[in-house]
């Protein structure tokens, strides 16, 4: 079965606007194509021939909306992904965060699925640390993670993973900080404790209060329209400190005005600075 043809215009509308109410997940921002090819991924799934049809399955199936709503978030994520991005953060930003002279350094890991890009900017700094011997700086350090999707963000805290996260890992950065424990991979307590992870909505403006060193936002703001794209770029510019570092995702870009709010650190990394 393909999409509910365009005929089923106001069925869409009508779907989105149930999903925006009770599940509080804003569609409008996202784009049209990806909300559309997912929920109809998710209606051919359970056999539905119409958004109405659909609606009414939602309504008595809760782990139906459940699915739909993980099928709109998209939580994919693994451990260093981009390789190379997080080699470039390790050469060209750390250093200039371990010079800052604020009390916390604050990172903000914002759409951080399952925690994994959060916990690996955590082992940069770990060590970097180590490799400095500046315990005292790793001791002002914040790692924020947060995510939309509840349940990513409780997989985050626990810290336990399968060994497919680590396909982008060296194995002896994998055996020094996630020691196996009963089959899975277990976030070692120095790696953990540098970070907290909250649930919280970027279109919300629901951010971490106090202003940031730096924020990751790598593989989200993808599926939002570009005049959203546009809006959050401007709150990561108020809410970074001057000289702060943004990093987005390998095919995502600035857009706008915001070419002008930073400068390119590695333009091929997405690795970019407040001005
Ligand atoms: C593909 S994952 C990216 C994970 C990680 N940043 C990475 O690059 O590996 C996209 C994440 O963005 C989250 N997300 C989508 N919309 C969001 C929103 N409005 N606020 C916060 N997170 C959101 C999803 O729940 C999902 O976990």
């Amino acid at each position: 079965m393909q999409a509910a043809p365009p005929a089923d215009e106001q069925g869409f509308l009508a779907l989105c606007r149930k999903i925006e109410r009770e599940r509080k997940f804003r569609c409008w921002n996202y784009k049209d194509t990806c909300l559309r090819r997912r929920i109809s991924v998710r209606m051919r799934a359970r056999g539905a021939t119409s958004y109405a049809q659909y609606a009414g399955i939602l309504d008595t199936d809760e782990k139906e909306y459940d699915r739909l709503v993980d099928a709109l978030t998209i939580n994919v994520s693994k451990f260093f992904r981009n390789p190379e991005t997080f080699a470039c953060i390790a050469a060209k930003v750390v250093p200039d965060l371990w010079a800052v002279a604020s009390p916390l350094i604050r990172i903000w890991s914002a759409g951080c699925a399952t925690g994994e890009e959060a916990y690996s900017l955590a082992v940069l700094c770990r060590e970097y640390a180590s490799a400095n011997g500046d315990q005292a700086t790793l001791d002002r350090l914040r790692i924020i993670g947060s995510d939309i999707d509840r349940e990513s963000v409780a997989v985050a805290s626990r810290g336990r993973y399968a060994a497919a996260a680590f396909s982008d890992t060296s194995p002896a950065v994998r055996e020094k900080y996630f020691p196996l424990e009963n089959g899975l991979y277990s976030v070692s307590p120095e790696i953990r404790n540098l970070v907290t992870f909250e649930r919280r909505d970027l279109l919300d403006g629901d951010e971490p209060s106090g202003r940031l060193q730096m924020i990751v936002c790598r593989n989200v703001i993808i599926y939002f329209t570009r005049e959203t794209q546009e809006r959050l770029f401007d709150r990561f510019h108020d809410l970074l400190l001057p000289g702060g570092f943004l990093v987005l995702g390998k095919v995502e870009t600035l857009l706008g005005k915001s070419r002008d709010m930073f400068a390119p650190v590695s333009s091929r990394e997405r690795i970019f600075r407040r001005l």
